[in-house]
């Protein structure tokens, strides 16, 4: 589909997308969309805010973003309960919270000391003399309209209207199911997090995240280290290119899958644990989460040009230290910050982009997403479409699910 024809004021209006897959640069770089899909898609989509093994004991917090919106995420010291709040102090607005982590039985604003505890009451005002009328049962922290776990996955919402969570995950459940039964009772994230930053846009990274097309290129001299030290060529590009097992699914409502193997050869049936024995898929969760190695990444979209990016190794419960440690030194060698992968990503994915998208007249405006679009083979009861490993399936899966919600957010 594509957005229609003319501007509010009767311009003609360029496609965003258009029907045969060329994307509009301008989703990347122009501001005033940035500002649309924060309401149009953010604020009206189920996000994924922790893992309940983040905040495991009574008081235990982090803080995350609905969007670019800082909320709080704990367990309430006194009742146990999954509270996600607006991270924002009800008297000036100053974040109450400051800190990624941690256990608190109250959050004290550190501008003029109102007090909060951690089911967000206000519960302590300094010198409390100073209001006509003031009730503070009305003045607590704000919890979002929203809030649901999915086997240990806690998502939150700012639209009160959006379907129930597993409704929403539709398709994608066989996989995070699949996750969540790794091991002795699912994976940890108790390793905590790394964090990068680039100046591109978010969508950027979700693109390249299923993306098995660029790897042989981008990561090459990755490959070429494996075979230095192993003596032998990387399968890659030959699975890419001939295993029947090697699929992109768009699996509906903007997520999408890529396996590299059989799910039922994999997890805590395989033997040896390696990358595509543990996990033998990479996952989209639409819009901000997804799968990828044994790590789970969250993306923030912070600027049209700047995202935050956490990537938490996934450890499953009662795992063996060789596994641990395995999945470890994948974080460390190749998907954390400073590993083979994500440097080539932040390099060539994002950076090279941003910068050649910022050539912007006529058809150097689109860029083609129409890769395997002929081949796909939709299954309409399944709600899914499947193309080969190297196809944009999974991009097209998120950017049609993104212009829905885009298109229909302006109506
Ligand atoms: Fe928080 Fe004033 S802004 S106490
Ligand atoms: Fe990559």
């Amino acid at each position: 589909s594509t957005t229609s024809d003319v501007t509010a004021s009767g311009a003609a209006k360029e496609p965003l997308i258009t029907d045969d897959w060329h994307v509009n640069t301008r989703i990347y770089r122009d501001p005033s969309i940035f500002a649309r899909e924060l309401t149009n898609v953010f604020h009206r989509t189920w996000v994924f805010v922790a893992h309940e093994s983040e905040i495991p004991q009574p008081g235990d917090y982090k803080t995350a973003h609905l969007g670019r919106q800082p909320v709080i995420v704990n367990r309430a010291a006194d009742t146990g309960a999954i509270n996600v709040m607006f991270n924002r102090c009800r008297h000036r607005g100053s974040a109450v919270c400051q800190r990624d982590t941690g256990n608190a039985n109250f959050f004290r604003c550190a501008y003029h000391g109102w007090t909060y505890s951690s089911s967000g009451e206000l519960t302590g005002v300094p010198f409390d003399d100073g209001y006509d009328d003031f009730d503070k049962s009305v003045m607590g922290l704000v919890h979002v309209p929203r809030v649901e776990s999915y086997r240990g996955f806690v998502f939150a919402s700012l639209d009160a209207g959006v379907p129930e969570l597993p409704e929403y995950l539709g398709n994608a459940t066989r996989y995070l199911d699949f996750i969540a039964d790794l091991g002795d009772g699912g994976p940890e994230l108790v390793s905590g997090a790394h964090k990068l930053v680039y100046k591109g846009n978010w969508k950027l990274q979700i693109e390249n995240t299923i993306d098995p097309y660029h790897f042989s290129f981008t990561h090459k001299s990755w490959l070429d280290i494996l075979k230095d030290r192993t003596g032998k060529s990387s399968t890659w590009v030959k699975n890419v290119r001939t295993n029947p097992d090697w699929r992109g699914i768009d699996l509906g409502g903007g997520h999408a899958v890529h396996e590299y193997g059989r799910l039922e050869d994999a997890g805590n049936n395989a033997h040896a644990i390696a990358i595509g024995e543990l996990i033998p898929f990479n996952l989209n969760i639409f819009p901000s989460l997804a799968f990828v190695g044994a790590h789970l990444r969250l993306v923030v979209p912070r600027s049209v040009d700047e995202t935050w990016v956490y990537l938490y190794p996934l450890l499953p419960k009662g795992a063996d230290a060789e596994t641990r440690s395995r999945i470890l030194r994948d974080h460390e060698i190749f998907y954390g910050p400073s590993g083979f992968g994500s440097t080539d990503d932040i390099e060539v994915g994002f950076d090279r982009v941003t910068q050649g998208n910022e050539a912007s007249a006529s058809e150097a405006d689109f860029t083609l997403m129409a890769r395997g679009l002929h081949r796909e083979v939709v299954d309409e009861e399944a709600g899914t479409r499947t193309g080969r490993s190297s196809d944009e399936v999974p991009q097209r899966a998120y950017l049609r699910r993104w212009l829905e919600l885009m298109e229909a957010g302006d109506e």
